[in-house]
Formats: structure tokens, C-alpha cells, sequence
């Protein structure tokens, strides 16, 4: 076992020193709570934002492991990883070229750093509602469209675990001298699966979320990069949108995370993922999503209800309340659930056993008419205004006309369908009536 953050922690706790710092629990387990690891800059733990000590050594060996040439490690999540990318590539002020399919913090980096975003939108899958994957010619077509942008933001894989070609993309950027930034937030396993991370395959950088998929804290992530930003800037970026007082068991989380990802094999968890594919599909009225329709993260589970009378929100209801599983998420057609090795121990029976029992009582349902078209986003002002402007909340169907001041978002997934900015149109009122999105938004006054 090589953990040289862990190790530095556990050697301090073991020291039995009298701790006049913070955090205030002074690492004694107050209710239970493991606090003797908890510290932050201290004897020989070193400072995050200073590339020295234990934390540099887990950082370095984390880059190893993704076979990246450098790696920061992140107490504040993707979001912070986001910020910091957007930061580090565009400053502030230019334009950036994105998948309309990004998280909300990357609107979050449009307001703070007053960037044009320029969108490319794919037609939704008519099955399971988002957005696919953008081709290579897509890519470039965008690119000599907005010659100026100074980074080209994409997310992959999506929630659903549907991956974009970025072999492809990453070198349609490199001939164009952009950088291409990855959201990987959810797939910080690839390496245990055999899958590329979006650097192996061409990307400047990208972030994951550790916490997402591997066994660290809240919040902890990590941002790899081949060193076409500079580590400098990525590494001050991330000052910018992090606590002065950074965690260090959340750290110390990735450094574990990292040494148990290189020892476990996640294959058989894909093997499993794939069999109960087939049993679905054979067997039951819904629709997996395989590796048949997508390059797929194999243990990314998003089973569609379309064609029986359940929704997504219906089957997670039942899922949790008759069977007390909790899926990760649901939207108005399908589950998805995060799938890892530690549900091979009885998980996995426990839900296909769920499956087929709802399956017997779903009772079948003509196919709903596909989801229209997301119009195309027509810009009032700034995402940057439109966040600070003054605004008042309002039901959506009374928006219409407005300009959105707030993302307008179903969460999760966490993918804004009205950014700030853009005027809110008939069109966006009927898409978010169908997918059962009924919150009142925020509009500029
Ligand atoms: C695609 C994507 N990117 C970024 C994030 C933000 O990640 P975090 O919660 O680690 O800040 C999420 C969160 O769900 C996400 O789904």
C-alpha cells in the first residue's frame, strides 16, 4: 500500500500531540466522528496550493495511476475542478465553445468569469431523452465557426454514462490549436475498467469526482492535465475557487482512493452490469441502455421505463419505498444507478430481483411522442448580467418572454435546460411540461 498523504496523517495522529489548531474537535472522536486525521496545513502535511510534501507525492502518484502528466487534487468537488479549467484556459472575458449538455457549474464559470459560450446542441435520443454524443465533423464545424474560442468544454461520460468519441474531437481541437476540457466528473474508475481517461485520449485536462464513483469523502476530486495549461495557472485557478482551510482526510481520501483503485478489478462488475442487461431485455419491459447504442461506461446503469406505465420517477419511488433501494437518479424515463465492486456482495440480486418483481405489475403503455426539440438558445444579455442583474421568481408558464436571471434546471442531472441570459420560449415551457420539470424560475426584472 502507497499513500503518502494517509501515511503523514496517520503518523500525526499517532504522535499524541497537543493540538492547538483547528479544526476545533482537536482529533478527538466527538459522537463517533473519526477526527484524527482531520487536519490541515500542519507539521509535515504540507500546503495544498505550495506543490510540496505528502499531498505533492499523492498528486504525482495519482498522476501515474491515470497516466497523466500532472495531477491537482480538489476539496470542493468537479465544481471547483470547472471553475478552475474555464479559469485556467479562457481568463476571463473571451469565448468558450460548449455541449449544451454541461453540469450547472460550468454556467456557474460563465457568470464569474464573464465568458461567451458558444453551444452545440445534438438532437435528443429518442429513447432516453438526452442529448447525443457529438461527432467529430460537429466538432469541427464548431470550432471554424467561433474561431476565437479559447477552449472547447465537453462533457464525458454524461450522467447516464454515455461517452463522446474524444479521440476524435481532441485531435479536431489539436489541429486547431484549442484545448479541449473534459467534465469527467463521473469517471474517475476508468483506469480499473481499462476505459481511457480524457487526457490518454487527447484532452488538455479534465476533472473527475473521486467521491462519485470511488470510495473518497464528499467533495473530493481531481483535475489531470498533460501540461498544455500551465501547471502554475491550473494550480492558482484552483486557489481562486478553494478554501483557504482545506480538508485534509478529504484529500487524504483520494490518495486511499487512487492506492485501492490500482489493487481492484472492476471488470467482474461490468460482467454483472452486462448480464443483467441481457436479463432485462430478455425478460422485462424495459430498456437498459448497452453498449449496443453507445460507447458506454459498462457500470453505469440507466434502465428506461418507456413503453410500460411507469415513469423514472415512479420506478425510483417504488425501487426505494417497497424494496429500499435507492437509485442515484431518476427523470421522467429512466433510473440510473451507480454501480461499483462493493455491490457485488448481494446489491445487484437484491435490484434484479426489485426489476423483475416491477416488471410483473408495470402494465404496458403506448410509446409517449418523443421529446421535442430544445429550441435553440437565443441570448438576451451576458450569463454574467443576467446573474446579477435584479430579479423576481415567477411560475415558467408567466416566464415566457423573460430573460432567465437563474439556471433553469432539472436536478439532477444537473444539466441547465435555460441558461442565464437566455430568453425563455414557449418551446422550452412545453419540454420541461413533458419531462415533469414545474418549478417557478427566476427572470431578470
Ligand atoms: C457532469 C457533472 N459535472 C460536474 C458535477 C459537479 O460535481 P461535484 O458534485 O463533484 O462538484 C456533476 C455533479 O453531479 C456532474 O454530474
Amino acid at each position: 500500500m502507497s499513500t503518502p498523504l494517509y501515511d503523514a496523517l496517520r503518523a500525526l495522529a499517532a504522535r499524541d500531540t497537543a493540538r492547538f489548531h483547528m479544526p476545533g474537535h482537536k482529533g478527538v472522536s466527538a459522537g463517533g466522528f473519526p477526527f484524527s486525521i482531520d487536519y490541515t496545513e500542519t507539521y509535515g502535511t504540507g500546503n495544498l496550493y505550495e506543490d510540496e510534501g505528502p499531498i505533492m507525492h499523492a498528486e504525482r502518484a495519482a498522476a501515474q495511476t491515470y497516466h497523466a502528466d500532472d495531477c491537482l487534487f480538489l476539496t470542493g468537488g468537479s465544481t471547483q475542478g470547472v471553475l478552475t479549467l474555464l479559469a485556467a484556459a479562457c481568463r476571463t472575458g473571451g469565448e468558450v465553445l460548449l455541449d449544451r449538455n454541461c453540469h450547472r457549474s460550468v454556467c456557474h464559470a460563465l457568470a464569474l468569469l464573464d465568458l461567451t459560450p458558444h453551444f452545440i446542441q445534438t438532437e435528443p435520443d429518442p429513447v432516453y431523452g438526452f442529448c447525443r454524443p457529438l461527432t467529430a465533423a460537429q466538432a469541427a464545424a464548431a470550432l471554424d465557426a467561433h474561431p476565437a474560442c479559447r477552449a472547447f468544454f465537453l462533457t464525458s461520460p454524461n450522467y447516464y454514462g454515455v461517452r463522446q468519441p474524444l479521440r476524435e474531437i481532441a485531435a479536431v481541437c489539436r489541429a486547431r490549436g484549442v484545448p479541449l476540457l473534459v467534465d469527467c466528473a463521473h469517471g474517475a474508475h476508468f483506469p480499473a475498467l481499462g476505459l481511457p481517461t480524457p487526457v490518454e485520449e487527447g484532452a488538455a485536462a479534465c476533472v473527475m469526482s473521486a467521491h462519485k464513483t470511488l470510495p473518497a469523502l464528499g467533495q473530493a476530486a481531481l483535475i489531470l492535465s498533460d501540461g498544455t495549461l500551465d501547471h502554475r495557472e491550473l494550480r492558482e485557478s484552483s486557489r481562486l475557487f478553494g478554501t483557504t482551510s482545506p480538508s485534509y482526510p478529504i484529500l487524504a481520501s483520494i490518495d486511499c482512493a487512487r492506492d485501492w483503485l490500482e489493487q481492484t478489478d472492476w471488470n467482474p462488475v461490468a460482467e454483472a452490469a452486462r448480464a443483467l442487461h441481457e436479463h432485462l431485455y430478455a425478460s422485462t419491459p424495459f430498456f437498459p441502455l448497452t453498449e449496443r447504442d453507445y460507447a458506454i461506461d459498462p457500470t453505469r446503469l440507466t434502465i428506461c421505463t418507456l413503453g410500460t406505465d411507469l415513469s423514472g420517477y415512479e420506478m425510483a419511488d417504488r425501487l426505494y419505498q417497497e424494496y429500499n433501494i435507492a437509485v442515484e437518479m431518476a427523470d421522467s424515463r429512466n433510473i440510473v444507478c451507480i454501480l461499483t465492486p462493493f455491490d457485488l456482495d448481494g446489491n445487484l440480486d437484491r435490484l434484479t430481483r426489485a426489476l423483475d418483481e416491477l416488471s410483473l405489475t408495470a402494465a404496458g403503455r403506448l410509446l409517449p411522442d418523443p421529446l421535442p426539440p430544445l429550441p435553440a438558445p437565443r441570448a438576451a444579455c451576458s450569463v454574467r448580467q443576467a446573474w446579477f442583474a435584479p430579479r423576481e421568481t415567477m411560475p415558467l408558464d408567466r416566464a415566457i418572454g423573460r430573460v432567465c436571471a437563474r439556471p433553469v434546471t432539472p436536478y439532477p442531472p444537473g444539466v441547465p435546460i435555460v441558461l442565464p441570459g437566455e430568453e425563455i420560449t414557449a418551446e422550452h415551457v412545453v419540454f420541461l411540461q413533458k419531462i415533469c420539470y414545474n418549478e417557478d424560475c427566476e427572470v431578470v426584472k
